[in-house]
C-alpha cells in the first residue's frame, strides 16, 4: 500500500512583474500594517495570558508586529493533559485518515498560504525571499508529503512465515507524548519536528524558539484547517526550563524531538538520564545540533566554482544555518584567485531589509546573536596572524546588521575556525598543496561537530582521499558544492558527534524513531 513517490515542490522565481511576487508584496504590507496577538494554541483552546511579550522583525527592531501570549508550568502542564488526552482517538486513526490531514497541510500551503508563510518568515526571521521560499514554502511542504511516503514504507515492512506460522510486524505510536524542540532559523524543521511523530500516531508538545513563534503560528492555524484534530499538536511558548521541568519529570513523556544547539541538547539529555527511573519507557531522543561546518580544496578544484560555494554556503541567511559553511582550507596555488572573486562577489552583495527583494544580506536573529557575533569579529580584527578579507562592519540602529565578514587565519586552530559562531563569519586557512593529507585530518579534528562538509577538486583519486578520511566528519557529505541547501528526499539530513544523533530528517530513519515494534507470531 505505498503511496508513489512525492515530486519535489517547485520553487518559485519571484521574477519582476511575477503573479507570486505581487501576492507576497501585498501580504508584506499586510501583515507589516497589523498588531497580532499570538495565542498558544492547547487542546481545543486558544490560550491568551497576562504576559504579552513583543515581536518584531530583526531588520526593524523599533516597528512591532505583534505579541505572542507566554505560559508558565501551569500551561505546559494543560498541554501535557491535552496530549494525553488526544491519545487513543489519534493512534486508533488508520493511517490514511492521519496522512489526508498532512497532506491537505501541504497543498494548503502550496495553493493558498504560501505568501503568508513566506511573509511571517521574510519579516519574523529576517529571511530574503529565495531563503524563505525554499524554506517555509517548498522544505515544508516536501517534509508533509515525503514523510507520508517514507511512512507507507515503514507500515508495508514484512517479516517471513512459514508453514504453520503467521509472522507480523506491527508499528505502534509510542507510549506517551512526544516534546518538540525547534530553533529559530527554519519555518520547515517547526514544520517537521510536531508533524513527524503525529503523523505515526503520537500526540505531541511543541515549544518554538520565541523568534521563531510569528511563522509558527501561521503553520499551526494552516494544520487546523486541514482537520488536524485537537490536542494533537500543542503549541505552547514558554522559558525552556518552564516546560522541561514538567515534561522531563512525567512519566508519560515518550520521546524528544529536537533541533538547536548542542550544549541545549546535552544538557536535555542529562536531565532525562537523571529522571531515567520516572519513565514508563526508555524515550526515544533524536537532536540535531551545532556545526562547524568545512569547506576543503584540493589544488585542482575550480576556483569560480569554489568561491562561489563559499558566498552562498557561508552567508545565505547571513550564515545563520547549521549546514552553513565557517572554515575553508584552500591550497595556496588556488587563493589569490579565489580571493579576488571572493572580494568582488562580496562587493556587489546587498544588505538590508528583505522587504526590499534586492537584499541578499538581512539582519541576524537578535540582540544576543548579534552581540555574540560581533565579539568574534571585534576579536579576530585585533588578533595577532589573522587578516581581514572583507566586511567586518556591523550596525545595530535600525536592524541587527552584520557584514559578510571573511578572515584568513595563520593559526588553523584559531578560534573562529574551532566554534560555532552562528552568523555571517568565514574563516579560511591558507595550506602549502603537498600538505592535501595533512590538512584532512586536521579539519576532521578541529572541531567537536560532524554535520556538514565539502571537498573541492577535479582529482578523483583527491575526492576518494577525502572521501575516506573524512568518513565520520560530517553526515552530509558534498562534492564539488555547497555544504547547505539539503532537498527533502534527495540529500536525507543530519549529522553525528556533537552535531546531533544522525537520526536524518526527512527520511525514513527519523520516522522509525517515533514507532515502538511489536512483533507477533501467529501459530495455527
Ligand atoms: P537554541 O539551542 O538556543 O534553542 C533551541 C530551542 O531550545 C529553542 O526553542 C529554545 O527555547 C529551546 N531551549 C533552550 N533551553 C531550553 C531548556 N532548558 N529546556 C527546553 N528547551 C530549551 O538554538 P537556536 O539559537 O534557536 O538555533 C540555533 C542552533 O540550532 C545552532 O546551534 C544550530 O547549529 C542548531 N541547528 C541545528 C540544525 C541541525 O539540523 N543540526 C538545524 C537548525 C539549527
Ligand atoms: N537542511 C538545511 C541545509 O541543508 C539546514 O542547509
Amino acid at each position: 500500500f505505498k503511496v508513489p513517490t512525492p515530486i519535489n515542490e517547485p520553487v518559485k522565481s519571484y521574477a519582476p512583474n511575477s503573479p507570486e511576487k505581487k501576492e507576497l508584496k501585498a501580504m508584506l504590507a499586510k501583515m507589516k500594517s497589523e498588531v497580532v496577538d499570538i495565542p498558544m494554541y492547547i487542546g481545543s483552546e486558544r490560550v491568551y495570558t497576562e504576559q504579552k511579550v513583543r515581536i518584531s522583525p530583526p531588520h526593524e527592531h523599533q516597528h512591532t508586529l505583534g505579541y505572542f501570549n507566554m505560559g508558565d508550568s501551569l500551561h505546559v502542564e494543560q498541554a501535557v493533559r491535552a496530549s494525553l488526552g488526544a491519545k487513543y482517538a489519534w493512534a486508533n486513526l488508520s493511517w490514511e485518515h492521519r496522512a489526508s490531514i498532512f497532506l491537505k497541510a501541504a497543498d494548503l500551503i502550496a495553493t493558498k498560504y504560501r505568501a503568508k508563510m513566506n511573509a511571517a518568515t521574510m519579516l519574523g526571521q529576517s529571511k530574503n525571499v529565495y531563503q524563505a521560499e525554499i524554506d517555509s514554502a517548498c522544505e515544508i511542504i516536501d517534509f508533509l508529503r515525503f514523510n507520508v511516503y517514507f511512512m507507507t514504507e515503514i507500515y508495508s515492512q514484512q517479516v517471513i512465515s512459514s508453514s504453520g506460522i503467521w509472522n507480523r510486524i506491527e508499528q505502534r505510536p509510542l507510549e506517551g507524548f512526544v516534546f518538540a524542540i525547534t530553533p529559530f532559523n527554519f519555518t520547515a524543521i517547526g514544520g517537521n519536528l510536531p508533524t513527524a511523530p503525529a503523523l505515526m500516531g503520537n500526540t505531541v508538545v511543541w515549544k518554538p524558539a520565541f523568534t521563531q513563534i510569528y511563522s509558527a503560528q501561521v503553520f499551526m492555524e494552516v494544520l487546523i484547517e486541514a482537520g488536524l484534530p485537537d490536542g494533537v499538536i500543542n503549541l505552547i511558548y514558554t522559558e525552556g526550563p518552564d516546560a522541561g521541568d514538567v515534561i522531563f519529570n512525567h512519566p508519560d513523556f515518550a520521546g524528544l524531538h529536537f533541533t538547536g544547539s548542542t550544549g541545549v541538547f546535552q544538557h536535555l539529555w542529562k536531565t532525562i538520564g537523571n529522571n531515567i527511573h520516572k519513565y514508563k519507557s526508555y524515550p526515544r531522543i533524536v537532536g540535531e545540533t551545532g556545526g562547524k561546518d568545512f569547506v576543503i580544496a584540493h589544488k585542482s578544484a575550480d576556483a569560480k566554482a569554489l568561491a562561489t560555494a563559499l558566498v552562498r554556503g557561508a552567508f545565505e541567511y547571513q550564515g545563520q544555518k547549521c549546514s552553513a559553511a565557517s572554515r575553508a582550507y584552500i591550497p595556496a596555488n588556488l587563493w589569490e584567485e579565489v580571493k579576488n572573486y571572493l572580494v568582488e562577489d562580496l562587493k556587489s552583495i546587498k544588505m538590508g531589509s528583505p522587504e526590499d527583494f534586492s537584499n541578499f544580506v538581512n539582519a541576524v536573529i537578535d540582540e544576543r546573536a548579534f552581540d555574540k557575533i560581533t565579539k568574534y569579529i571585534d576579536e579576530a580584527k585585533k588578533a595577532r596572524g589573522v587578516e581581514l578579507i572583507a566586511g567586518g562592519n556591523y550596525d545595530k540602529s535600525v536592524g541587527y546588521f552584520i557584514e559578510p565578514t571573511v578572515f584568513r587565519v595563520d593559526d588553523n586552530q584559531f578560534v573562529t575556525m574551532c566554534e560555532e559562531i552562528f552568523g555571517p563569519v568565514l574563516t579560511i586557512y591558507v595550506y602549502q598543496p603537498e600538505l592535501f593529507e595533512e590538512v584532512l585530518e586536521m579539519a576532521d579534528m578541529t572541531s567537536p561537530y560532524a554535520l556538514t562538509g565539502s571537498i573541492f577538486a577535479q582529482d578523483r583519486y583527491a575526492i576518494e582521499l577525502a572521501s575516506k578520511k573524512l568518513l565520520h566528519s560530517a553526515g552530509n557529505f558534498y562534492i564539488n558544492d555547497k555544504p547547505t541547501g539539503a532537498v527533502v528526499g534527495q540529500q536525507p539530513f543530519g549529522g553525528g558527534r556533537a552535531s546531533g544523533t544522525n537520526d536524518k530528517a526527512g527520511a525514513m530513519y527519523n520516522l522509525l524513531r517515533w514507532v515502538s515494534t511489536r512483533t507477533i507470531k501467529e501459530t495455527f
